[in-house]
């Protein structure tokens, strides 16, 4: 499962990408806003610091918005892919624009027959929302597995992104369901580090190393 980023913060992004194992970012409007930059300029930056899709979301609602909203985006930078809102508008300029090479994340997705819209308008990526799912007392995590199992059946190439992921737990179940793509929030990906027995384990690693070479007498 490829590694995403999902924050706009450029201090979180340079910490995850000097760890070399991010392959994207996705931003929305609500990621932008909290870092207070205008988007594009935001979106300039984060290409200048992670080399893999970069999502950048459109905020018109309306088709003809939408693409010429799309068609700026795409300029920035190779990297960008255009995230749209999984409504008619989005739906439409998704299938007009991937037919002429924009990538398109499909976002706000929370059924499986959304999802079949998205690969059917030729989306590159769709974003189901996991943890929202959960937070309204639905199975979260159940959307990807049948997500990925409709797009094995039919063989469609759409990449299904676990969004809204919240917790290390949520991220070993997304890849457990075979979601091509997670999107984590810093905190989980800093998280996903720890390990009790890991931080016991070293600590008597290095404690047995001291003890038997560092203390011992001189010439021993
Ligand atoms: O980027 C969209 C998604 O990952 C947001 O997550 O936690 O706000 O539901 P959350």
């Amino acid at each position: 499962m490829k590694i995403f980023l999902d924050t706009a913060n450029l201090d979180e992004l340079r910490k995850g990408a000097s760890w070399g194992i991010i392959d994207g970012v996705t931003t929305n409007p609500s990621l932008i806003a909290k870092e207070g930059v205008p988007l594009q300029d935001q979106v300039r930056r984060i290409c200048d610091i992670v080399d893999g899709d970069i999502s950048a979301e459109v905020v018109s609602t309306d088709a003809a918005g939408m693409m010429r909203e799309a068609y700026e985006l795409a300029k920035i930078h190779k990297n960008i892919v255009v995230k749209v809102p999984l409504i008619r508008d989005g739906i439409q300029t998704c299938a007009k624009l991937s037919k002429e090479g924009i990538r398109f994340n499909v976002t706000l997705c929370f059924s499986a027959g959304q999802a079949l819209l998205a690969a059917k308008a030729g989306a590159y990526i769709v974003s189901p929302f996991v943890g929202r799912l959960d937070d309204i007392a639905m199975d979260g995590m159940n959307l990807i597995k049948e997500i990925c199992t409709i797009y094995k059946n039919y063989g469609y190439k759409t990449q299904v992104l676990a969004a809204s992921l919240r917790s290390p737990l949520h991220v070993s179940q997304a890849a457990q369901a075979g979601a091509h793509i997670g999107t984590l929030p810093f905190k989980v990906l800093d998280m996903l580090f720890n390990h009790p027995l890991t931080d016991k384990g070293l600590d008597q690693f290095l404690k047995d190393y001291a003890k038997a070479f560092q203390e011992a007498p001189a010439g021993r």
